[in-house]
């Protein structure tokens, strides 16, 4: 019995609300959570919110609330989109759930008592946007900080340092030996290439509570709270379970069952050095071996027209407001068909509007017409046709067998767009088929009754199995798919259950209703 598929994404900031971004990288976690069981595997999804920081201090302060309070506005506006989406998470990592903070206190420990923990004074440059130090590389050609740090301002004060340098040999040596450390691999390089610029420097890992309160207070020395990204790094495995019994948190899972996780999603922007570098580095100077180091799913941008979206060009998309237009399953269905996983993408209306029609077109379109025909001439009841059979109807049930096996290699590959792709053949080819049987002629000769009961079937057949495929990226459009076609898979249903005859004769469905009804669009918004 394999151990549980662990899966996790990047913990989005709660300093403002979610963005199409956000809501990608969550779908894309749940399609992979949603598709892992049903290709057979135990699942263990984590995400959540990432709450302390300088950001959200600066902007409780500007909204005259506590920090707490406004962390739990921000975090009800993530919990809120996921519940809407459809993401279904089994653990949700709040870095202010006192059973997190507890793990990271006592990670902080185990690191100062391994030696890996010193204090110096510092003087320095830091970037208040990027909350992090800054160093002479960070100078462009004039030899000033550029735009994208924001507000820099010069320190001069004692930190603690963690020992990066000493795991850099190990790190380098890691990466080359462990290609499946980092996908797509194409993104290797640049992390080896962050690595050589950062040897011999060690990582800042506090902050004096005097000019940042809101952290977690380091236990040896209260003076200072945890620098964010060591804090909110630590959420993979504090909500696993790492030291639960050490620190006496319950109700999680049992460490050793879900680690290492198989997939953290993240944007290439926090791959290195926050996931690439700092990460397996914490992880080693807390002793855990090669073999217990997680795997990065490193996912592309959503630009628009091709520019980063951003607050200052206004170009901020909330994906509450396209999914209230053109509903929350075709939202998670367009992030998925058009985005290659590990690239960029450009969002528009426009492809939002070209998945729509496809998925009304060619999937809604086929399922009321099949069911509205089976109704007509049948009243809904499905016949195979006491045997009949032909080259047209054989070619239909050989798309639809081949379909699984390359949909379950896509979607293993993390290539859902593939995925996607394959079980589509089958929505294709099931329209082709329909005007090539033409249904509603057979139903005029009465000697071609026979061949009628088996297109019907066929057709009906053929949406069951769409309906399998398509249920991670989908999910609630799928389950409507069933209930028309009075078909419930049983409980704990399987990708290699799929083979034909999942309706039995005689199989009684229901009445078609639009899956995907018609929406007026108006002109594309030109973003
Ligand atoms: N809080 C950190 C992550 C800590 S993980 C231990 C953070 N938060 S974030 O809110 O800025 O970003 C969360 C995730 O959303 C990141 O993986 C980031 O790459 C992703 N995205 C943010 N903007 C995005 C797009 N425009 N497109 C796709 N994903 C993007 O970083």
């Amino acid at each position: 019995m394999p151990k549980p598929y662990y899966i996790t994404t990047a913990i989005d900031y709660t300093n403002a609300p979610p963005h199409i971004g956000h809501a990608y990288e969550k779908v894309l976690a749940d399609v992979m959570a949603r598709f892992q069981r049903l290709n057979g595997r135990e699942v263990f999804f984590l995400t959540g919110v990432d709450q302390h920081g300088q950001k959200v201090k600066k902007k409780a302060d500007e909204a005259g609330i506590s920090p707490q309070e406004f962390v739990d506005q921000i975090s009800g506006k993530f919990i809120a989109l996921w519940e809407k989406l459809g993401v279904q998470y089994d653990g949700w990592a709040a870095t202010t759930a006192e059973p997190h903070k507890k793990v990271v206190r006592a990670m902080l420990q185990k690191l100062l008592e391994a030696g890996q923990l010193y204090k110096q004074p510092y003087s320095g440059f830091y970037s208040e946007r990027q909350e992090q130090f800054l160093t002479d590389k960070e100078r462009g050609p004039d030899g000033n900080f550029g735009e994208e740090w924001g507000v820099v301002v010069e320190y001069q004060e004692e930190n603690w340092y963690f020992k990066l340098s000493d795991h850099v040999d190990w790190l380098r040596e890691f990466i080359k030996t462990h290609p499946d450390f980092i996908f797509p691999s194409f993104r290797v390089n640049d992390v080896l290439n962050a690595l050589e610029n950062s040897v011999g420097q060690d990582l800042c890992i506090s902050r004096p509570s005097k000019r940042m309160s809101w952290g977690i207070p380091l236990p040896f020395d209260e003076n200072y709270v945890n620098y964010v990204w060591f804090d909110a790094l630590t959420n993979y495995i504090s909500f696993a379970g790492y030291l639960a019994e050490e620190v006496g948190n319950t109700g999680l899972p049992k460490f050793e069952n879900v680690w290492p996780a198989d997939a953290h999603v993240i944007g290439k922007d926090i791959l290195r050095p926050a996931h690439a570098i700092y990460w397996p580095i914490m992880l080693h100077a807390l002793g855990f071996t090669d073999e217990q180091m997680p795997k990065l799913i490193v996912h592309g941008w959503w630009n628009i027209k091709g520019q980063k979206m951003s607050k200052t060009l206004g170009n901020v998309v909330d994906p509450n407001e396209v999914a209230d237009v053109y509903t929350p399953e075709a939202l998670r269905y367009y992030l998925m068909r058009d985005m290659a996983t590990g690239y960029d993408a450009d969002l528009s209306e426009e492809r939002i509007q070209i998945a729509y029609n496809e998925l009304a077109k060619g999937l809604g379109n086929l399922l009321n017409r099949a069911l509205n025909m089976s109704q007509k001439y049948r009243s809904g009841a499905l016949s195979t046709g006491g045997g009949y059979d032909d080259e047209i109807n054989q070619a239909l049930r050989q798309t639809v067998a081949a379909a699984p096996a390359a949909y379950v290699e896509e979607m293993n590959k993390w290539a859902i767009h593939n995925g996607i792709a394959e079980a589509w053949k089958i929505v294709t080819h099931a329209n082709q088929f329909v005007d090539l049987t033409q249904p509603f002629k057979l139903a005029k000769d009465p000697e071609q009754a026979a061949r009628l009961d088996s297109v019907l079937y066929h057709l009906a057949e053929a949406l069951a199995h769409v309906s399998i495929l398509l249920s991670p990226i989908m999910p609630e459009a799928c389950k409507k798919l069933q209930a028309q076609l009075g078909w419930t898979p049983a409980e704990g249903f399987l990708v290699t259950d799929l083979a034909w005859g999942l309706l039995k004769e005689g199989h009684q469905h229901g009445q078609p209703v639009p899956l995907f009804p018609r929406i007026e669009f108006g002109e594309a918004e030109a973003k």
